[in-house]
């Protein structure tokens, strides 16, 4: 068979694409247990409770999360498995309270992701804190 230079390029590019669809990570979230997911957010959306979680928020979670939540934070450079967008309502509305505050507390996959869990860090009601500051980027 003879191969020109167009068909080693096309050839290449193949190779090249299906290598780096191998070694991509995917994203493989948990879900939480269902007495999580029937859970509503048992703490009152105050301007102060918001205060604290913007708090916390910038101490533990911009790096990754970004400032306005968009998870493009400065250390995810080179991550295979990023934040998702918490800025884009059409992907919040399909994550139950109980999922974020779960996640929270236990973390997300440990093999894929850098989503570590803060049960050691924070209360349960900060994290509940947390939970409304995530939600209000995407209002
Ligand atoms: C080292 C980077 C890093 C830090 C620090 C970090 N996260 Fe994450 N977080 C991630 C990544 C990556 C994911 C995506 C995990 C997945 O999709 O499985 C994630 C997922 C989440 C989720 C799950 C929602 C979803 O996308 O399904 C929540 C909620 C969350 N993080 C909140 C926080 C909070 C609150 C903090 C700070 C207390 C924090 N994260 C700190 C990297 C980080």
């Amino acid at each position: 068979m003879k191969i020109n230079s167009v068909g080693l390029l096309v050839l290449f590019a193949l190779i090249l694409g299906n290598s780096g669809a191998v070694f991509a990570a995917e994203r493989k979230t948990p879900n939480a247990p269902e007495e999580f997911l029937k859970m509503t957010n048992p703490v009152a959306l105050t301007p102060e409770a918001l205060q604290e979680a913007t708090a916390s928020y910038k101490d533990k979670c911009i790096k990754c999360h970004g400032t306005n939540g968009n998870g493009k934070g400065s250390a995810t450079k080179g991550m295979d498995v990023k934040p998702r967008d918490y800025t884009d309502k059409s992907v919040m509305e399909k994550i139950p309270d109980g999922q974020l505050f779960w996640i929270i507390l236990y973390g997300s996959d440990p093999d894929t992701t850098e989503m570590e869990g803060y049960k050691k860090k924070y209360t349960e009601e900060q994290v509940w804190k947390l939970v409304h500051f995530i939600r209000s980027f995407a209002p």
